[in-house]
């Protein structure tokens, strides 16, 4: 990977531009593309008034692209946030988030100053109100509107210079299915079917780890934030020799339905997750679409590729396409590394 696609995802996992806060999909701010909210602790822009950050100019690298992108200035990611917003809160000291709002992770506190360590758990030894707090989090939120985050339905050149926004309405839990599929989608060159399918901005090369522990991270502080509880930690599952899906029970990620073994179990909770975003950002990629039933394809996949779950597999492999489906496992699997 080259060293600007590097730049790229770092940038687009930039905490304090995550796509897309709520108060940056008005037309005022699509068309001045000042992503700049008021932080309501002291009502001023980037809580600058309380030394928490201010706007700035957004600057991205200007190295050239890799020979696994010949193109510029087709896909809206390119030179990320750009195409959107020139200028975003550039939060001090322990403040993150898209109105320095929020303290960085590992840190809390009213003024962010209380450095805590958090320890993720073993997944098979997790008490059963553990357990259970867990799965309830999990699905709460599946079935809860992000209160801080929207997600873009078309893209740019479809929104008139921004005078007529396509957002949706996005679960927190949905907002991350969206975010995995956004960084590693096909390019879209313009026009129907135009794309460039020899790039993933996730995974297939030394990105892979970086990228998912910044976005576990992220998950899990949504997670803290939806549910009050700032001591929740993503537990892990350590798959390495694991000789079939052990989470695959209905006490934790869903059992195979007897009825039908493509599906979830239906006394799983799991077993009626919907995803339902047919208004999405065309056009649809086959990644996409397998999201729609990952939760399903999950068991149904890890059963037959368990060699695909082998950490020393995902180093080395660069060219091979992941999966989707193995996120689950990923977001249950690199909770180990919390020293980030
Ligand atoms: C940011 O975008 C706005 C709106 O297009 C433009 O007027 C302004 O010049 C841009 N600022 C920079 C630094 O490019
Ligand atoms: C958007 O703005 C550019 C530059 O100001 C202009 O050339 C273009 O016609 C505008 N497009 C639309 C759809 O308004
Ligand atoms: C998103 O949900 C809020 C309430 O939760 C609602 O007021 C708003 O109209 C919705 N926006 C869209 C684009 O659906
Ligand atoms: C969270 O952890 C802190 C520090 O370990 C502890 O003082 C606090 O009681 C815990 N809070 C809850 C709700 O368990």
């Amino acid at each position: 990977m080259s060293l600007s696609l590097l730049l790229f995802f770092i940038q687009f996992l930039s905490p304090s531009l995550q796509q897309f806060p709520r108060p940056c999909t008005s037309p005022d701010v699509l068309q001045s593309k000042r992503c700049c909210p008021v932080w309501p602790g002291d009502g001023s822009v980037c809580g600058s008034l309380s030394g928490r950050g201010f706007c700035q100019d957004v600057t991205v690298a200007d190295l050239p692209n890799g020979p696994q992108y010949p193109h510029s200035g087709l896909d809206n990611r390119e030179q990320w946030p750009l195409v959107f917003y020139n200028q975003s809160c550039q939060c001090a000291g322990n403040y993150m988030g898209f109105n320095c709002g929020e303290c960085k992770f590992g840190y809390f506190g009213a003024n962010c100053g209380e450095r805590r360590e958090s320890v993720r758990k073993n997944i098979f030894q997790l008490s059963v109100s553990e357990r259970q707090r867990f799965i309830s989090y999990l699905n709460l939120a599946k079935t809860t509107i992000s209160p801080d985050y929207m997600i873009v339905t078309g893209v740019y050149s479809q929104m008139n210079n921004g005078s007529t926004p396509m957002f949706a309405n996005i679960s927190v839990y949905d907002l991350f299915i969206w975010m995995h599929y956004y960084v590693s989608r096909d390019a879209l060159l313009g026009g129907p079917g135009n794309v460039w399918a020899d790039i993933d901005f996730a995974h297939e090369s030394a990105a892979f780890l970086p990228w998912h522990r910044v976005y576990l991270l992220f998950w899990e502080h949504e997670i803290r934030k939806l549910t009050g509880d700032f001591n929740f930690t993503i537990p892990y599952w350590d798959w390495r020799d694991a000789q079939d899906c052990q989470v695959c029970t209905d006490e934790l990620m869903g059992a195979r339905s007897p009825l039908n073994p493509n599906l979830i179990s239906p006394s799983s909770v799991f077993s009626s997750w919907k995803v339902n975003m047919k208004t999405l950002e065309i056009p649809f990629t086959l990644m996409f679409f397998a999201f729609k039933i990952a939760f399903q394809e999950m068991l149904f996949y890890n059963l037959k590729s368990k060699v695909q779950l082998n950490t020393r597999f995902v180093l080395q492999t660069h060219k091979t396409k992941l999966k989707s489906q193995y996120h689950h496992i990923f977001v249950v699997a690199l909770g180990q590394d919390n020293s980030l």
